[in-house]
């Protein structure tokens, strides 16, 4: 294993690099490549594979593995190095790295994809940006609103040669465009309310106490990161790959809880369909607010203006418990985990990540009104959704969660938090970013690192 032992760089505007010719030829509209050699190949071909950097090389990095094997994976990190070792058996030619900040100096790198802890998702993305690195980060894309819009505003500047894909994979499926289809082509009439819940419960008391040593193949400050300290504790560790997540996450340090967990995939749901930006208003109510831990209980309603094919609407996100009201005393809507309801002038559409149910309301709801689409106009399918980003890389930096997109859904998700915490409802001004009615919530936008430890490195 090659150990990092040198100090963090700051960026340089370096000279073109290998990945200023992975980029495709829009002139030639084909999703092909120039390269610098000046040949002209197809995607796939051997000389266009992205050096690529892993950053989180077990638990989620897992889902991550096939869809880089074609690619060249030069750099692994992790700050743990029984989980480093995992990602080397598969990537065993990749250097190895500790601290990702150490893991950024790689010279070769074209691209990142960041599976680490909630709290290190913002800076590592940024610093990445910094570096004109291509980044899939996982979700959520930050943990705080200051942190979702530096990263946005970031790539917003980079655009034109970086491609960006948050972790919301299951916007891939199929039924994200047909929910979308039915709701802009009217098949619940005038759409004034949208309502999207989870119902997972992990309920924490508090950090954990300290509890005896970390391993010493786990660098726990390095875990700790920019977060300020907490002493360790297996409780941290404690689940398998894919879950520890659930270790960690709800902890107002660490994570951003359900919102942030699992909202950042369901309210993608209804994100996709009713191109919101940032809301104006915010309120939300849950159980007594802790300050170490994030609610399970808790409802956040964000009023959103109109837009050129839709009046204002209120979106609502219910976790741990709260929900909306069902429509009709026969449907259920506890036995949807995650999931999605509609709101129009005709009826209700209710939706999980797979399917959809249409509910006419009213004696004038006969559907005369929706505009059902012809079959060539159906939203084609997205494809492989972690293929996107590295086709992107190569070709036209276009991805359908892009820094962007996921970035003004987070920054909304979040902001959920802060009139939680403020306890009342906060006006917002989104091209600020400021709330304007209440100086503790402007206070809570953003959230405190530790010494040392810059988001712009
Ligand atoms: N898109 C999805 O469906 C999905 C599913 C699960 C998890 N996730 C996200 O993936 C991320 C990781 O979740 P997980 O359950 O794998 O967590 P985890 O606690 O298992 O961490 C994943 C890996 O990252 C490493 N790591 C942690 N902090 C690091 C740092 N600062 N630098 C380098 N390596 C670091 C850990 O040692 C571990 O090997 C979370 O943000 C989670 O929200 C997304």
């Amino acid at each position: 294993m090659t150990r990092d032992n040198t100090s963090p760089r700051k960026p340089t505007n370096t000279p073109v690099r290998r990945r200023t010719f992975l980029k495709a030829s829009a002139a030639l509209g084909t999703g092909w490549l120039v390269l610098p050699s000046g040949f002209v190949n197809g995607q796939d071909a051997p000389s266009n594979k992205l050096n690529i950097g892993m950053i989180g090389t077990w638990g989620r990095a897992d889902a991550h593995f096939d869809s880089v094997a074609s690619e060249n994976v030069v750099a692994l990190c992790d700050v743990n190095e029984d989980h480093l070792a995992h990602g080397a058996e598969k990537f065993p030619k990749a250097k190895t790295y500790v601290d990702w900040r150490k893991c950024l100096e790689q010279k070769d790198l074209d691209a990142v994809i960041c599976c680490t802890t909630d709290h290190t998702h913002a800076f590592i993305g940024n610093w990445a940006l910094n570096r004109d690195l291509h980044v899939y980060l996982e979700k959520p894309m930050a943990n705080s609103v200051e942190e979702a819009r530096i990263l946005r505003a970031k790539y917003l500047q980079k655009k034109g040669k970086l491609a960006t894909q948050v972790g919301t994979q299951r916007h891939a499926k199929p039924n994200f465009e047909r929910v979308k289809e039915l709701i802009q082509d009217g098949a619940v009439g005038e759409l004034s309310d949208v309502y999207v819940w989870g119902d997972r419960q992990i309920p924490k008391p508090g950090y954990l106490p300290a509890e005896g040593e970390p391993p010493k193949t786990l660098h726990y400050d390095l875990w700790i990161g920019p977060s300020p300290f907490h002493p360790y504790n297996p409780g941290y560790f404690a689940l398998g790959p894919g879950m520890n997540c659930l270790s960690w996450n709800m902890y107002w340090d660490f994570g951003s809880g359900q919102l942030g967990d699992m909202g950042s995939h369901t309210m993608d749901l209804a994100w996709n369909t009713i191109d919101a930006g940032l809301p104006t208003a915010i309120e939300s109510t849950g159980e007594e607010y802790n300050p170490e831990v994030t609610p399970v209980r808790m409802t956040a309603t964000f009023d959103h203006p109109a837009n050129d094919w839709r009046g204002a609407i209120k979106v609502s996100w219910h976790q741990g418990g709260d929900m909306p009201r069902s429509p009709r005393p026969y449907i259920d809507l506890n036995k949807i985990g995650h999931g999605a309801m509609f709101k129009g002038s005709k009826g209700f559409l209710i939706a999980d990540f797979d399917t959809r149910v249409l509910v006419p309301v009213g004696d004038t709801a006969d559907l005369t009104y929706y505009n059902r689409r012809s079959a060539e106009k159906v939203i084609p399918p997205l494809g492989h959704f972690q293929k996107e980003w590295t086709n992107a890389c190569k070709g036209e930096l276009k991805t359908s969660c892009d820094m962007d997109y996921s970035g003004t859904l987070i920054e909304q998700m979040l902001l959920g938090h802060v009139a939680y915490r403020a306890g009342k409802k906060i006006q917002y001004d989104g091209a600020a970013g400021r709330v304007t009615n209440s100086d503790e919530a402007n206070a809570l936008l953003s959230r405190k690192y530790r010494d040392a430890w810059t988001l712009d490195g």
